[in-house]
């Protein structure tokens, strides 16, 4: 298939995509009892959950709601079971999801309903209905981990468990990413539209994500009180720059209340709280005032004084008027009542603004019951049964109908119950996985084959298999469960011989019905087993001889060793001193290596203490060859201290340390050859020209390069931080696998803590909080490599005069902006073009994002950031496998120009180069 063909298609797939629904990609607007397909005036699509076959369907009225979809409802019995409805979802995405429940006069029941929420295995809310005209609104703001969600209603304590509607809005940016989303969801708390203009809530078209900004004007009973006398709408009808992504809408940032009194105070009821939330402030200055005016304000929470340091000049902060600020806090200990106030500082003529608000309380994800998996896999067998569509976690919030789970934090299954199901073919293997069972009951169906191994599920109790159509030879490892009480196998096609254990055990054992099942073996098997057993036994007894003496000898040989061992310990350390660096390392004449560099000839490189130049030994391995500059060290013992550690450092993703040399006054450090240079000439030298190293080879660089700086940080005692992490510092070999260069020229971690010490490192790459404390910690070279991310993505230098626009100079402060409003495209390399999956860029922008933090404690360790991104690899070659259109391109045997060596490159790709992953970001 050729370009124009595949573009053709896309666009074909665009248009019919486009065609089809009035919204938003990524909505899903669920009309639970409803019966037909309608838009509403918004604009948004309603489709009837049909699909779902639990439940029942009833219309209501209430007098105020003529929106269609709150006009059904779909209901549950008020039992034990739960109800899930399961949605579509694209996995590793963020996501909205909303329930509300309209009650009006559905049921008959004297108690309004109360019952459990639960997304997945997690529990996110209890509805209590206490008024039948009031819509209930639950929001929850998660990271897709599967290709599907289930949304599940349990517990039912009084009333019947009901739902009127269930939406789902994707998230295309990272506003609400937060280190801890595999951990916890976001449970929405209060969303405020302040200084709204009329009593209705923004939400779409005007939020394209369809999040409802309720208006400071509705005072819902114990929400939002306590208003400070003093407080002034003010709205503008100019436009204000919002910029994309998922920031608050500009309806919503063209009102706000201002504190004419100096001061905006309220008090809000939290739910769900106390508890750890997110919190964040929208600001935009929309207010017209004199030159000499001023306004900056501070945020007072009682109890946190901490919380005041910070001064907020909205016009400064957001460098202009109608522009967004928004600061904000991503965990924060907040109590059910709580009161904040804005005051002006004293310096200010004006009074505090505030545009809008967000709180949402952090909910602790539930991964579920161990034997989820199998589960799943167990009924993805039985689609066309109405047992197999439960949905959800096998085991929480409730069990599945024919489950039983044991309470522990991670259930497992103890019982089943599929008795009378028509079950067709053979006993599923997954049953014999479920190592906790206690209880199977799988007669009166019509199974077929032999019975599995139940040898792994020690703990089972009661086997019933009666009724079937079974075949073959009763297991014999059913005679080894030491806690089987009940075998019940009667009425199949079993045969053979019944295992001489099950028929001396205690329990209850039904046969009938088997006509090819015997209870015993005949005389002459009887016979040959004992012949068996006898010629066993004396090979047995030879084997043991053989084996006591083969040891004794052995040992008397281990013995002697061990005396020679402690001797040369001995000497090794009454010469440690004088010896230290010969021990280990190779130590080269000077003259090979003048030799092997034709004299300092050519030149590869400099920096890092010294000048580092090609060379070749004598049986033609190539080198790298760093000549010290003679400030490095103060003297020949501290050198040789070096040298002595680097030779014990050795890791596959850190440049190999061949030995050193000491002669005539140069300090000389010998390492391998690195042929394709370092990765900032692939990134922005010549060698970047040819485009070769595409996303895939940029992740797979990065976790070489992660490894090495893993190692250095968790593999070695004490632990070495590099100092001088850069986009130069990583080397690619032959076949471009990263190295770390210039490790171990940096001193160990004292203990593991902290360690001063003269500041070293690149512009660009320094971390802020090491230069200005002088405290050393691998989170500084957390920093470092933060900013190697951000080259990764965008190609760009980490400074630059010209290259980021006006506004920023470094290369985080320019990627952030962007990162932060949903725009990755506007970053990532136009050598990249399209060639790339947006998820997978996403993590990596996220995971960078992190790493560049202010402070070493908010950052996080290589190990974590070495899991991102094997995860955004995972993203990548996952979607290449998927999509199934891979074309190859045409680069291998080209060669390669690095800066200052003209080296010819051979084969220098990785199998996965060659592939060029057509992927269309845009059409998700
Ligand atoms: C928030 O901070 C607290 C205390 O510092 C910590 O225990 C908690 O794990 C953090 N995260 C969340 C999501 O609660
Ligand atoms: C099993 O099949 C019979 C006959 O088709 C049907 O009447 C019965 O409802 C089925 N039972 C179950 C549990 O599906």
């Amino acid at each position: 298939m050729d370009m124009t063909c595949i573009f053709l298609l896309v666009f074909l797939l665009l248009f019919l995509c486009s065609g089809s629904k009035a919204q938003m990609p990524g909505f899903l607007s669920l009309d639970c009892g409803g019966t037909e397909n309608h838009t509403d005036s918004l604009g948004l699509l309603w489709t009837p959950d049909d699909q779902n076959t639990f439940g029942g369907t009833s219309f209501i009225s209430t007098p105020n709601e003529a929106r269609k979809q709150y006009t059904t409802v779909r209901y549950f019995p008020a039992d034990d079971n739960k109800y899930c409805f399961t949605l579509q979802v694209e996995n590793r995405t963020r996501y909205l999801v909303r329930a509300t429940f309209l009650y009006g006069n559905f049921g008959t029941s004297d108690a309004y309903p109360k019952f459990d929420l639960s997304l997945e295995a997690s529990y996110w809310s209890t509805i209590v209905i206490s008024d039948e005209n009031t819509i209930e609104i639950e929001e929850l703001i998660f990271l897709a981990t599967l290709p599907t969600v289930s949304v599940c209603l349990s517990n039912a304590t009084t009333g019947q468990p009901f739902i009127s509607t269930l939406e789902l809005r994707q998230f295309n940016g990272s506003l609400y990413f937060t280190i801890f989303e595999t951990q916890y969801f976001l449970s929405l708390s209060a969303r405020i539209n302040f200084g709204a203009e009329s009593n209705d809530s923004v939400r779409y078209p005007d939020d394209p994500f369809d999040r409802i900004w309720e208006p400071d004007s509705v005072r819902r009973a114990n929400y939002l009180v306590d208003v400070a006398p003093g407080t002034e709408k003010v709205s503008t009808t100019k436009p204000v720059d919002v910029s994309y992504g998922e920031r608050p809408p500009e309806k919503v940032m063209q009102t706000a209340v201002v504190g004419r009194n100096g001061s905006l105070g309220y008090r809000l009821d939290l739910e769900g709280f106390p508890g750890f939330g997110w919190a964040f402030s929208y600001f935009a200055e929309i207010e017209d005032f004199r030159a000499d005016e001023t306004r900056k304000f501070k945020l007072f929470i009682p109890g946190m004084p901490a919380i005041s340091k910070p001064t907020v000049d909205v016009e400064e902060n957001a460098q202009g008027k109608f522009r967004l600020y928004e600061p904000g806090y991503d965990n924060l200990s907040l109590p059910f009542i709580f009161s904040f106030e804005f005051k002006k500082t004293n310096d200010s003529s004006l009074g505090p603004i505030l545009n809008a608000v967000e709180i949402y309380k952090y909910m602790q994800i539930n991964y579920g019951s161990k034997d989820a998996s199998i589960m799943a896999s167990l009924v993805s067998q039985y689609m066309q049964a109405n047992w197999a569509h439960e949905g959800g976690d096998p085991c929480l919030p409730a069990s599945w109908s024919w489950v039983e789970c044991n309470s522990d934090p991670q259930p497992k299954v103890v019982s089943i119950n599929l008795s009378g199901k028509n079950l067709t073919g053979n006993i599923p293997l997954e049953l014999t996985k479920l190592t906790g069972l206690i209880d199977l009951q799988l007669d009166g169906n019509f199974l077929t084959g032999s019975i599995p191994d139940f040898g792994e599920c020690i703990d089972l109790e009661s086997i019933h298999l009666e009724n079937n159509q079974l075949t073959g030879a009763l297991p014999s490892t059913f005679a080894d469960l030491p806690n089987l009480k009940e075998l019940d196998v009667r009425n199949n096609k079993l045969s053979g011989v019944i295992p001489q254990g099950l028929i001396g055990k205690h329990i209850s054992f039904n046969y009938e019905g088997n006509p090819n099942l015997t209870s015993r073996k005949n005389g002459l098997n009887h016979t040959i087993v004992i012949i068996i057993s006898v010629v066993l036994g004396v090979l047995v007894a030879l084997a043991a001889l053989i084996t006591y003496f083969s040891f004794a000898h052995k040992r008397n040989n281990s013995h002697q060793k061990g005396n020679v061992a402690t001797i040369q310990q001995t000497k090794k350390l009454s010469t440690y001193f004088s010896e230290v660096a010969t021990e280990s390392a190779h130590r080269y004449d000077l003259s090979e290596i003048e030799d092997a560099t034709a004299n300092f000839q050519k030149k590869i490189g400099s920096g890092g203490f010294g000048v580092v130049y090609y060379g070749k030994l004598k049986d033609g391995k190539e080198i790298a060859v760093k000549v010290l500059t003679n400030e490095s060290y103060q003297g020949i013992r501290e050198f040789l201290n070096e040298v002595t550690l680097l030779s014990r450092i050795h890791h596959r993703n850190l440049v190999t340390f061949l030995g050193y040399s000491q002669q005539d006054g140069k300090n000389i450090l010998v390492y391998e050859f690195m042929h394709n240079g370092t990765l900032k000439e692939h990134l922005r030298g010549p060698a970047s020209l040819e485009r070769t190293v595409n996303w895939i080879n940029r992740l797979q660089i990065a976790e070489d390069a992660a490894r090495g700086i893993e190692y250095l940080h968790a593999g070695c005692s004490p632990t070495i931080i590099h100092r001088d992490l850069k986009s130069s510092n990583i080397l690619l070999d032959k076949n471009m696998n990263a190295k770390v260069a210039d490790f171990g020229l940096s001193k160990p971690a004292v203990d593991g803590s902290h360690v001063s010490s003269i500041v070293r490192g690149t512009v660009g790459y320094l971390d802020p909080e090491y230069y200005t404390s002088q405290q050393l910690t691998e989170k500084s070279d957390i920093y470092s490599f933060g900013i190697i991310l951000l080259e990764l993505i965008s190609g760009q230098e980490p400074i630059s005069n010209e290259r980021f626009g006006a506004n920023f100079r470094n290369i985080i402060a320019w990627a952030t902006s962007y990162i932060e409003g949903g725009n990755i495209q506007a970053i990532a390399d136009p050598f990249l073009e399209d060639n790339f999956e947006l998820q997978s860029m996403w993590k990596i922008a996220e995971i960078a994002i992190l790493c560049v933090k202010p402070h070493g404690n908010q950052r996080p360790s290589i190990s974590s950031v070495l899991k991102e991104i094997q995860e955004a690899i995972a993203i990548e070659q996952g979607s290449g496998a998927t999509n199934g259109c891979m074309l190859t391109g045409n680069s291998p045997g080209s060669s390669l120009n690095l800066d200052s060596v003209a080296l010819t490159g051979s084969e220098r790709h990785r199998d996965a180069s060659f592939l060029r992953v057509i992927s269309q970001p845009g059409l998700r």
